[in-house]
């Protein structure tokens, strides 16, 4: 039996090592490298064609040339400095240490004072890339070999058939950027269930039928649906599809690792996690609107004070794991299942 029980009921939580110790926080970033990563939008190439981003801990610059996007590593094939530390608009990318010039699809093209040099320059002299996918204007890059794109997606994809995501404009309004005290796992483990919607989002709680609320498991994402108090903003769902003449006011999708697409009826909001220490996490929210009219009301209305309110908690469990008094907890079966799904992810 591995860390985490399958059943639930008789499952312990993540022990509270996972989340205060270094090694640990090390060895779970590498789950990062075997599957697909959210790494920007589209629109976040319009101005500048070079941007720095993560993939876990690993430093990559999203590149766009022409109508083709590249993720490849920002780390110089010299000596290691970091090609790129801001937005940039360029047709190569130089590294400020020695002068060494890439393409914007990683391989090298010029390195000054190498003459002589045997066997330069070969394919180790080009930056390693990932492979990137478009999927509705939401870039996605993987570092693996073997993971198929399709699988990642599917139940979103299947779910989501009815939503427009063509209208999908991206409202550079509702961006936000958190810096958080805490590890990157309970930021993801709050979002998971919808357990402490009445305790600590009292506004959001008067908004959406806690009776009703509701979690799906799949391969590698979890789906909570939070149905709408009567007369609430909800989707239009139409007639064939499975949620068809149900009250939905919110779709929120978690994909492993650590992205969050959350569906309301004005459009998405997106979450991305990114681990910047063991107990130091980045939030990157960004929207992504579909009805102008419907922003701002409903259960994806005041997402500033939700966030604020489950900031609040993950900054105060990351204090409560670091006592020598605590060291793990059970699963309510009926609330939590999409945390004990997302710790049975890491550990398996
Ligand atoms: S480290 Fe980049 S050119 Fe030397
Ligand atoms: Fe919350």
């Amino acid at each position: 039996m591995g860390v985490i029980h399958p059943d639930i009921t008789k499952a312990e939580t993540l022990p509270s090592e996972f989340y205060t110790n270094e090694g640990n926080y090390l060895s779970l970033l590498q789950k990062f490298s075997s599957t697909w990563n959210f790494i920007g939008l589209e629109s976040m190439l319009d101005q500048n064609n070079i941007v720095p981003v993560e993939i876990g801990n690993i430093p990559m610059l999203l590149t766009k040339s022409g109508t083709e996007y590249y993720c490849i590593s920002n780390v110089c094939t010299h000596r290691g400095m970091l090609l790129c530390d801001d937005n940039k608009d360029s047709s190569s990318i130089r590294c400020p240490y020695h002068g060494r010039t890439f393409s914007l699809s990683g391989k090298i093209k010029h390195m000054p004072e190498f003459k002589g040099v045997e066997n330069f320059p070969s394919p180790d002299d080009d930056l390693p890339a990932a492979k990137v996918i478009n999927w509705h204007g939401l870039l996605f890059a993987s570092l693996s070999t073997d993971d198929d794109f399709e699988q990642y997606i599917d139940a979103i994809d299947e779910r989501m058939s009815f939503f427009d995501f063509s209208k999908l404009v991206r409202d550079n309004q509702l961006d936000r950027l958190h810096n958080l005290s805490a590890n990157w796992l309970l930021y993801i483990d709050n979002y998971l269930e919808g357990f402490h919607i009445p305790y600590v989002h009292k506004a959001l709680n008067s908004v959406i039928d806690y009776s009703k609320y509701q979690t799906e498991l799949f391969d590698k994402s979890v789906l909570q649906i939070g149905e709408g108090q009567e007369g609430e903003v909800c989707f239009d769902i139409p007639l064939g599809h499975q949620d068809y003449g149900r009250n939905i006011a919110a779709y929120y999708w978690w994909i492993f690792p650590n992205l969050m697409l959350n569906f309301y009826p004005w459009g998405i909001s997106i979450n991305v996690v990114l681990p910047q220490d063991v107990g130091k996490t980045k939030i990157a929210y960004f929207g992504l609107v579909s009805d102008p009219s419907k922003v701002g009301i409903g259960a994806g209305g005041e997402l500033d004070t939700v966030e604020h309110e489950d900031q609040w908690i993950v900054e105060s469990c990351n204090r409560g794991m670091k006592s020598r008094l605590y060291k793990r907890g059970r699963y309510s079966p009926t609330m939590e299942k999409g945390v004990h799904h997302f710790h049975r992810l890491l550990t398996e």
